[in-house]
């Protein structure tokens, strides 16, 4: 296990019906509120009418930026910071999945940002050097969908409409004040954003389990348990869609995936994400779809190389028996089942269903190459995977 430092200042209100109090919850953390959420209003705008209710009930002031799509755009950042700039907003209330909160941390800290807002986000990865936020605005979030952890952590994705860019900023000012989580805002979710949300937070958990550090056995043991659950209750959902006990489940184990606990010493790298963003931001695909694509390739790339590893994940996940076995053996029926898992969740596991064909890797190769590699030239993953890697993973995910 490595040394780490762990801060999460979140402060949680959880459990169904909680939604109540947002109104009463927003009235101590500011004003002048902007009301964040998607720009299809389908399932949302009754949820929205109420909260808009409460907030005005309680004397705040309003202002919507209902603009919010599947893997945010810059654009639609840049104008909820001017709306916030234009009506002297001091508070943010993100409605909505990991699209609607990462977008809200972006427009929290771009309102006293003094830089093209972009430059914030080319953290980490590119040659230019990012200028990281120092400040943001306070942020209140009611996620409505259970995937990404946004709520609970200082992360946030977004794609530039311009280069069609997909990337991330990592910073403590934009950890929520509070986050509002009801699972009864979930039950009426469709079955294939249900899946999506269930494969990538179990995609949270398998990047740190397979890139990790060695010598993490109660992590394993957490990520383990948060990958069972996981997998457990999202097939119960799927057929009993309504039931707020499994929703507030899954949820719940849907926070923990990624909000650094079980990290905490493992110092994972995301490999998976680097390759997943790069298909959305090309094919429009769904986040947690491009994860069920890539995760089985990533898998069967790299197993020989950590397989004590793949083969524990292989008897803990699916209870396959080592014993006297070909353990390169045992490590590959484990991955087919996990593969056979995203499947029956109705998660495509293949990048040509999405469209993308042969011709396109080595474009997809260069571009994780220019958005995600290291000064080294490789992916942050355990072993570090260059250009030919990424390629055999994304040929093998077609
Ligand atoms: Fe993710």
């Amino acid at each position: 296990m490595e040394s780490f430092e762990f801060f999460n200042p979140v402060r949680v209100i959880f459990g169904a019906g909680k939604s109540a109090v947002i109104g009463q919850e927003a009235a101590k953390l500011g004003k002048r509120v902007l009301l964040v959420s998607y720009l299809d209003q389908s399932f949302f705008s009754e949820l929205l009418l109420k909260i808009v209710e409460q907030l005005k009930k309680e004397q705040l002031e309003v202002v919507t930026h209902y603009a919010i799509t599947a893997n945010p755009m810059m654009s639609q950042v840049r104008k909820g910071v001017e709306l916030c700039r234009e009506n002297h907003i001091d508070l943010i209330i993100a409605v909505g999945g990991g699209s609607v909160m990462d977008a809200s941390k972006i427009i929290a800290a771009g309102v006293p940002y003094p830089h093209d807002l972009w430059k914030m986000i080319k953290s980490r990865h590119d040659v230019e050097v990012a200028i990281p936020p120092t400040e943001a605005l306070p942020l209140l979030m009611v996620p409505t969908l259970p995937a990404t952890s946004s709520e609970m952590n200082c992360g946030a994705v977004v794609t530039n409409d311009e280069t069609v860019e997909k990337s991330y900023v990592f910073h403590e000012c934009i950890f929520p004040k509070l986050s509002i989580i009801d699972p009864e805002l979930t039950c009426g979710l469709p079955k294939f954003q249900t899946a999506c949300g269930a494969v990538d937070a179990i995609s949270h958990v398998i990047e740190s389990y397979f890139n990790c550090v060695d010598d993490t056995p109660l992590q394993d043991r957490l990520q383990e348990g948060v990958i069972l659950t996981i997998m457990e209750l999202v097939e119960k959902i799927l057929i009993d869609p309504a039931n707020v006990s499994l929703r507030a489940n899954i949820q719940w184990a849907s926070v923990l995936a990624w909000n650094g606990w079980i990290q905490a010493g493992v110092n994972p790298g995301s490999p998976m994400h680097q390759m997943g963003h790069v298909i959305s931001a090309r094919f429009g695909v769904t986040h947690g779809a491009t994860l069920g694509m890539i995760m089985p390739a990533w898998m069967r790339y790299i197993y020989r190389q950590r397989l004590d590893r793949y083969v524990q994940f292989a008897q803990r996940i699916f209870g396959i028996n080592p014993n006297g076995r070909n353990p390169e053996e045992v490590a590959l029926e484990g991955i087919d089942a996990f593969e056979e898992f995203i499947k029956r969740v109705g998660v495509p596991t293949r990048m040509s269903q999405a469209g993308v064909s042969a011709h396109d890797i080595d474009a997809m190769v260069e571009e994780v190459a220019r958005i995600s590699f290291n000064a080294d030239q490789t992916l942050a993953s355990r072993p570090p995977v260059g250009r030919e890697g990424v390629k055999a993973v994304y040929m093998g995910a077609l």
